[in-house]
């Protein structure tokens, strides 16, 4: 991603984090007119990704995690890498997801957004 990296907080604290984003739960957070999901896996590893599928634009925080790093979308079942983004196989007319960093600062998450996609 070639855009300037503009770092946001979100509601998540690292000492709160299984109460705010139990594991194997997603969640939705609105960044101006952007949304982010949020996915706290059973491995206890915490990603973002749009959410939005990249094949038909259903939202992803209402789909589910598997055991491998990857959220299933809630409305034709494509699988996603949270890591990468990447279509865990080459669905028809589908591309990858875009995921985003994350960072603790001081107990807080934050996640390291476009700016271009902020300016929507
Ligand atoms: S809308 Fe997500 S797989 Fe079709």
């Amino acid at each position: 991603m070639d855009s300037k990296l503009q770092w946001i907080a979100l509601p998540i604290e690292k000492s709160q984090l299984n109460e705010q984003l139990p594991p194997g739960k997603l969640c939705r957070i609105r960044i101006n007119n952007f949304f982010l999901c949020l996915a706290h896996t059973t491995q206890g590893n915490v990603y973002a990704i749009e959410d939005s599928c990249p094949h038909r634009g259903a939202p992803l925080h209402q789909g589910r995690l598997n055991d491998y790093e990857e959220i299933i979308c809630p409305l034709h079942d494509y699988r996603f890498d949270l890591r990468t983004g990447r279509a865990a196989q080459h669905y028809f007319g589908c591309s990858d997801a875009l995921v985003f960093p994350l960072r603790w600062q001081a107990g807080q998450l934050y996640v390291g957004l476009p700016e271009k996609l902020l300016d929507k």
